[in-house]
């Protein structure tokens, strides 16, 4: 089974991308053949520092590493180092509709956001399609803010295979589960994000420890002092409540349980701080490490690209051929 995701390039990642990705990668990865794609060409889609592509994009690869992808057993690479991306995006676009692009909601979000609106930020989704096509994908571990797109994915090859030709496996997306939905510590009722949001409230997978008990000291909770998880009624603590039970391990029930006699948020707050503390202390000494050798990281990029191509260039030959191009040799 092939497993493909795509990571945006970014250096500050947060406890809400470990939950509801690197956790997840991580985990599909025993379950089949991992592909793990930095996307970088995504990220000239909307205004942006050439510097800052550039580090995010190592700093998106070590992270990778650092959490528990095995570059042995997976193929991690990034995009622009694999042209078959550009041109699969292209031979796609002729199978995608202006409608259909034109109804992507978060085209219809970010565009209003923007100043200047980029032909990429619109064709943006095919991009991603051809990310996921290329590799006869079976599953897709992806945010719930993508859902959208996934299904375009799989309309366009659907449309592509009645077209053509049976080329491309049809992918089915896998969602994180409710649970895996961190929020801002300090408004609990939207997710923790770099992007938007109180930065109090977004504990960075890299920040330092004293930084990460303070945040969680200073979680926002609520009157009561019952450590029941109910998120409509109780959004604070509920969602230390899943942090706590992704930091160990254990289930909601489990942490409810163990908590239920005892006294107050305050002990609490500091128990889910000293565990994140422990969760990420290995990771960030991997993540340190890695980013400390850029030779050795370059180098695994490098394996992983050209393992990548290799993945990729039956299907990209397949779709040439089958649109009627000639071919040489
Ligand atoms: N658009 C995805 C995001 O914003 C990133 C992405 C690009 C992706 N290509 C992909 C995710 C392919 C999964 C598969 O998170």
């Amino acid at each position: 089974m092939r497993i493909f995701s795509g990571i945006r390039a970014s250096g500050d990642k947060t406890l809400g991308n470990y939950s509801g990705g690197y956790r997840q990668y991580r985990a599909t990865q025993e379950q089949g053949e991992g592909v793990f794609c930095i996307v970088d060409l995504h990220s000239i889609t909307t205004a942006y520092e050439p510097e800052g592509l550039h580090e995010a994009t190592l700093a998106g690869a070590a992270m990778l590493f650092a959490t528990g992808i095995d570059p042995e057993r997976s193929i991690v690479f990034a995009q622009s180092h694999v042209k078959a991306h550009a041109e699969a995006a292209w031979l796609l676009s002729a199978v995608t509709s202006f409608g259909e692009l034109r109804r992507m909601t978060q085209f219809k979000d970010k565009s209003a956001e923007q100043e200047f609106v980029s032909a990429g930020l619109f064709t943006y989704p095919v991009l991603m399609a051809g990310d996921i096509l290329l590799y006869q994908t079976d599953i897709v571990p992806i945010g719930d803010d993508q859902r959208q797109h996934l299904e375009l994915t799989r309309d366009i090859a659907e449309r592509f295979n009645s077209r053509y030709g049976t080329t491309f496996t049809v992918p089915q997306g896998v969602y994180p589960e409710e649970g895996a939905r961190i929020k801002n510590l300090q408004e609990p009722e939207r997710l923790m994000s770099t992007s938007a949001g109180n930065p109090q409230g977004v504990v960075r997978i890299v920040d330092e420890p004293d930084i990460i008990r303070k945040k969680f000291k200073t979680a926002v909770t609520d009157s009561e002092r019952e450590i029941r998880h109910d998120p409509v009624a109780k959004p604070g603590i509920s969602n230390l409540i899943e942090i706590m039970s992704v930091a160990v391990g254990k289930s909601v029930d489990a942490i409810e349980r163990r908590y239920a006699d005892d006294a107050g948020y305050g002990p609490f707050k500091e128990d889910v701080g000293e565990a994140i503390v422990a969760l990420f202390d290995p990771i960030q000494d991997r993540y340190r490490a890695l980013r400390a050798d850029e030779g050795a990281l370059r180098k695994l990029l490098s394996d992983g690209a050209e393992r990548a191509r290799e993945a990729a260039a039956p299907t990209l030959a397949a779709m040439y051929e089958r649109m009627g191009f000639v071919r040489l040799s």
